[in-house]
């Protein structure tokens, strides 16, 4: 039996070093986080420009500032590898690898599998390992846990395996991942209790829960809470849009109620590696106990239709100036999922502009973070974005605007745009109306 005691005090002395696999969204946050307490950190990819780029010193997500990375590398406490042989060198391994679905939208855990595969390897007496990747109920004890045992270690005597769920939420001003609350799950007690000490050095709030299975479910539900509830305002943007009535002065009218209200805004479709992905994870385990989810299905299916809908509307608004889509000029506002962010992964943008361009538009983009479009899954069109002026934005039938950076220009846009199609009510709720504002 290991002396919990013992490591728990290596960890309050910063005599323990942190492994995290995954330095994306939220593998990088976390290592800076470590690190900034005092720990020595250890950053593993498989991506050795990432690596290679932060042992220079230089932060490749925009909202993740370089002399943070530049601060932390001067300490001497952090360096990156793509080197997965040295992780017996870390004392606890936090895994924050991808978890997306396949084509026919099943769980894909093929990183999650590999980099489980890698740990087992170097696998170590006192070793705590720790995912965090969002994933269906059971993948820790399922995936992990024989993978890690295979080589005759028992878990909670030679190593400790827990689960606790990601909340990163960038571009969020308010809460971080320190400030974050995280909810940690223990495959025995004193895997726990390992893992909530260690989390707790460097997030002000711990949550421990009775099981990695409880962990694992809780982060699906916050995120099948988000994507019904997206649904359900999309659902009623639509009704409402036919009754003519604004949607959104229904949310900020409803809002006032100071209790069993939370508003949810519709918008283009859903984005981002998390609410049009996780859901389905529970979906796909669900099937295996024959229970049919069938609210997820719903919400994905409705959601899945918005970004459709909003070409609808535009083409719609063109068709009353007497124009068709087929060969107008379209400049599509924002590319990222999400207001103020960098972030391309299952943006609507993306679909939207694949869309139009199979309409035969002759699509533009502009998207002050994105200053080319990734090539990212199915959508492999690489345009540069647009420089918004005055004598640019004549040029265009219509401007759609996908995602309301706060960075837009919009009295510039609102001035010179022969037509508005905007699909979060940003103009509107900047005062800024008129005939050629359309909201979709
Ligand atoms: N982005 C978010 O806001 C967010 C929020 C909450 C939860 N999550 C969850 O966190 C997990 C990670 O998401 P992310 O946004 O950080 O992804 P990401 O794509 O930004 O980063 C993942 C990183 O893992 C690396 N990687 C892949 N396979 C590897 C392997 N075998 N070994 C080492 N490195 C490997 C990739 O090169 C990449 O740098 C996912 O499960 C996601 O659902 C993300």
């Amino acid at each position: 039996m290991p002396d919990v005691a013992l490591l728990k005090d290596k960890i309050s002395r910063r005599e323990y070093t942190v492994g995290v696999i995954g330095l994306g969204y939220v593998g990088l946050p976390l290592v800076l986080r470590f690190g900034e307490v005092g720990f020595r950190v250890i950053g593993f990819d498989i991506d050795r420009a990432k690596v290679k780029q932060l042992n220079a010193g230089a932060s490749y997500i925009e909202h993740v500032p370089t002399p943070r990375v530049q601060a932390l590398l001067g300490s001497s406490r952090f360096e990156a590898t793509a080197d997965l042989e040295r992780l017996g060198e870390p004392d606890a391994i936090i895994i924050c690898v991808p978890t997306p679905l396949t084509r026919h939208r099943d769980p894909d855990l093929q990183y999650v599998e590999k980099t489980a595969d890698a740990v087992a390897v170097t696998l170590r007496r006192h070793q705590l390992v720790c995912l965090e990747s969002t994933t269906y109920p059971g993948t820790t004890d399922e995936v992990l846990l024989p993978r890690l045992e295979a080589r005759g270690l028992r878990v909670g005597e030679d190593f400790f395996l827990a689960f606790s769920p990601e909340r990163e939420d960038p571009g969020n001003l308010q809460f971080d991942t320190a400030t974050i609350p995280k909810v940690v799950g223990g495959m025995t007690p004193a895997c726990l209790d390992l893992a909530t000490t260690l989390y707790g050095q460097a997030i002000k709030q711990v949550v421990p829960v009775a099981s990695t299975r409880v962990a694992e479910a809780t982060k699906i539900l916050e995120n099948v809470y988000r994507a019904v509830n997206i649904a359900l305002v999309n659902e009623l943007k639509i009704a409402f849009e036919r009754m003519g009535i604004n949607v959104w002065d229904v949310i900020e009218a409803a809002k006032t109620k100071p209790f069993g209200f939370q508003p949810f805004y519709p918008g283009p479709g859903l984005g981002g590696h998390c609410i049009p992905i996780d859901p389905f994870y529970l979906t796909w385990k669900a099937r295996e106990y024959g229970v049919a989810t069938r609210f997820i299905e719903l919400a994905g299916e409705i959601n899945a239709a918005m970004p459709g809908y909003v070409v609808h509307r535009l083409m719609d608004a063109l068709n009353e100036r007497g124009k068709a889509l087929k060969g107008a000029r379209v400049l599509v506002l924002g590319a990222a999922y999400k207001r103020d962010t960098d972030d391309p992964r299952e943006s609507p943008g993306l679909e939207i502009i694949e869309d139009l361009i199979q309409k035969g538009a002759r699509v533009d983009y502009s998207d002050p973070h994105l200053p080319r479009l990734p090539v990212v899954r199915r959508h492999k069109i690489l345009l540069a974005s647009a420089v918004l002026s005055e004598a640019t934005l004549r040029e265009y039938d219509a401007v759609l605007l996908v995602t309301d950076h706060s960075r837009f220009p919009y009295e510039l846009i609102h001035r010179s745009a022969a037509l508005i199609v905007d699909s979060r009510n940003a103009f509107r709720a900047r005062g800024l109306g008129g005939p050629h504002v359309v909201s979709a």
